[in-house]
């Protein structure tokens, strides 16, 4: 297998962005990180997006080369694939140009990442992201996600004493990481307080415990490590790159309080990495409602099971602890702009290992983590990267 670099990143603002369109989003995130990354339409070999469900949010199939068409690049007839993992699709999308590089097939690729949820209403986004549950079996029933991961909670706080406090902690802290985040959609402190007395969404989650619903884009060039000297794109190597999967539903788990996708994910790319746990310096964990977080951490090794609440309660998580977690202000305070998600994390974990986080850089930090998660833990992609 060759190595693979990252060479060049590009972000749009997170938010309400009701006066861009799809295109705009796309476009904006995909010329940056060209730009950035010194590269020309010529030496591009192939494209992948990530895109949840651009046909219910924007009446928008046929991405792939939706996103070509608008980079500019439709004259070049660059091949360009649509990847869908629900909110995982970003980094599938840049797991499936990963592979691509490092099997010898390609040189230079591009990762997008989009969507844009807001242009319909609040139940049909809900609606909508629950197309990412078993609908048979779970959707039918009138379950959504922040329903889902409630009943992961509710187990979580039964079997490890783990607190309401303790899923507040998580939000104060994304959202303090997130005021020092220009692209964040919400930049505003929030205390302990704010987040326990939050409008409640599903027992035991309030508003504050939530990811919210955000447009966005991001996207990065990848490129074979043995050519990232024809390019100005300042590199950060992929050292290590894991999937799984699991059970679509929840219940079919033998233990919801873990997501095994995640164990198996991360297993996979410390093996590749020749790296364990405590070798990470940052990382951008899936943060989609404030126990995936704790959740998270545990089962990518950082803390035993079940000390996930601990953990955040003695501050090892914080930007100043031993191991900050989403120093980007995470899905709860970036926002989660399904399909460009994970791709954002890249962008994030980038800027870290390149000394370019301004206000919340890491000092010296070297190796970065990005986790990121489709549904309720039936996909996970982990991704390890390592400054050059
Ligand atoms: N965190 C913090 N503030 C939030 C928020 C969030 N998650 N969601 C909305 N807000 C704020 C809005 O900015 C708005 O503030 P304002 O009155 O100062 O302008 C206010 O709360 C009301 O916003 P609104 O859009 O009416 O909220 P809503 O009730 O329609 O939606 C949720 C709230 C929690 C239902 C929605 O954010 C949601 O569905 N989140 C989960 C998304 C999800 O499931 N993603 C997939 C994960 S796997």
């Amino acid at each position: 297998m060759r190595d693979v670099a990252v060479i060049g990143i590009g972000l749009t603002k997170f938010g309400e962005l009701w006066d861009q369109s799809f295109r705009q989003l796309t476009a904006e995130a995909g010329s940056k990180a060209i730009l950035d990354s010194g590269v020309g339409g010529k030496d591009i070999d192939a494209m992948y997006v990530g895109s949840m469900s651009s046909g219910r949010f924007v009446g928008q199939e046929h991405v792939g080369a939706l996103v070509a068409d608008a980079s500019g690049f439709s004259h070049l007839h660059i091949p360009s694939t649509r990847v869908e993992g629900a909110c995982a699709s970003g980094s599938l999308a840049l797991r499936e140009g990963y592979l691509s590089i490092a099997s010898g097939v390609n040189d230079v690729v591009v990762i997008g990442g989009i969507e844009k949820m807001n242009d319909v209403g609040g139940s049909a986004a809900t609606e909508t992201l629950a197309t990412a549950a078993d609908q048979e079996w779970e959707a039918f029933f009138g379950v959504t996600f922040p329903g889902l991961y409630a009943m992961i909670a509710k187990r979580h706080m039964h079997e490890f004493k783990t607190t309401r406090e303790d899923l507040a902690r998580v939000a104060v802290k994304n959202h303090h990481n997130g005021t020092m985040n220009p692209f964040a959609q919400y930049q505003k402190e929030i205390s302990i307080d704010t987040a326990l007395n939050a409008t409640p969404v599903a027992e035991p989650l309030g508003l504050m415990d939530c990811s919210p619903v955000t447009d966005g884009a991001a996207a990065v060039v990848l490129c074979a490590a043995d050519r990232i000297g024809d390019f100005s794109g300042k590199p950060v190597k992929i050292i290590g790159s894991g999937q799984a999967s699991d059970t679509l539903s929840l219940h079919g788990r033998r233990d919801i309080t873990t997501l095994d996708a995640s164990v198996h994910a991360g297993k996979m790319a410390y093996k590749q990495a020749h790296l364990k746990p405590s070798d990470i310096n940052l990382a951008e964990v899936h943060d989609c409602f404030t126990i995936a977080e704790i959740c998270a951490i545990e089962d990518l090794g950082f803390v035993k099971k079940g000390e996930g609440g601990k953990a955040v309660e003695n501050k090892i998580t914080t930007i100043d602890g031993s191991l900050p977690v989403n120093t980007s202000g995470g899905l709860k305070s970036k926002g989660h702009p399904v399909g460009a998600t994970g791709v954002a994390q890249i962008v994030e974990i980038t800027k870290q290992l390149r000394g370019e986080a301004d206000k919340r850089q890491i000092k010296d930090a070297r190796i970065g983590l990005a986790h990121n998660v489709g549904g309720s833990g039936a996909t996970c992609v982990v991704n390890i990267l390592e400054g050059m």
